[in-house]
């Protein structure tokens, strides 16, 4: 199926180009603005402000608590009944430290509070909380696609292998405008985005 989208495209293959193009231009647009400095850290208000300013422009649903519940691969996201409650949870959880920081990310996966987008915008959301909490951020060219899929499935369960792995990826370079071009193309490589390159759109 096809998402409802204020494009009026009806073609799935030409709604995942749009959509690329006009979002990874706002992913760009909102670390050259400074915009990315009114993310309100480590809240769920913060994340629907990096949604909706990805997605505005193209889906209704952008930055609003998702109306249907959804699952991947064999697993459920935080059922429509409880997603309030449970943002509200994950607004409270600390951010003091790296190891605070990543179970408040696997949380709000497990909310998963959009109808699509949540990769996506949770990734700039992480580095945002990381820049805040640590001074550092992931650079994400280190983080292989099919282990960090993989390990983000396991987070349901268990959150040391995500832990390990983003571990390793930090980096101090949390003023590098390359760096976070990079990092939203290979976010986006991640869902099976990579049409076009951020920093030359
Ligand atoms: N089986 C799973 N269990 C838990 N989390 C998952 C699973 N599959 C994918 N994810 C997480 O969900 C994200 C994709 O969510 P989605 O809303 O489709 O975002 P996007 O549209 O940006 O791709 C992945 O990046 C991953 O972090
Ligand atoms: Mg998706």
């Amino acid at each position: 199926m096809i998402l409802e989208n204020k494009l009026g495209i009806t073609n799935q293959v030409e709604l995942a180009k749009a959509e690329e193009r006009i979002s990874k231009q706002k992913a760009r647009q909102l670390f050259d603005s400074g915009d990315i400095y009114q993310v309100d850290v480590g809240t769920f208000a913060g994340l629907a402000f990096v949604h909706a300013y990805l997605f505005d422009e193209i889906y209704d649903f952008a930055g609003k608590l998702r109306e249907v519940n959804i699952a991947k691969g064999n697993f459920r996201f935080a059922p429509l009944m409880y997603l309030e409650q449970s943002l509200k949870h994950i607004d409270a959880m600390p951010q003091g430290n790296y190891d605070e920081i990543i179970e408040k990310y696997v949380e709000m996966n497990i909310a998963h509070p959009f109808r699509e987008g949540n990769g996506r915008a949770m990734r700039i959301w992480l580095d945002v909380m990381l820049k805040k909490g640590i001074r550092q951020v992931i650079d994400w060219n280190l983080v292989n696609k099919e282990e960090y899929l993989s390990a983000m499935e396991r987070s349901v369960v268990k959150d040391i292998e995500i832990k390990v792995l983003l571990k390793d990826a930090l980096t101090d370079q949390i003023h590098d405008r390359a760096l976070y071009m990079k990092s939203i193309d290979v976010s986006y490589f991640y869902e099976g985005y990579s049409a076009f390159r951020t920093a030359e759109l």
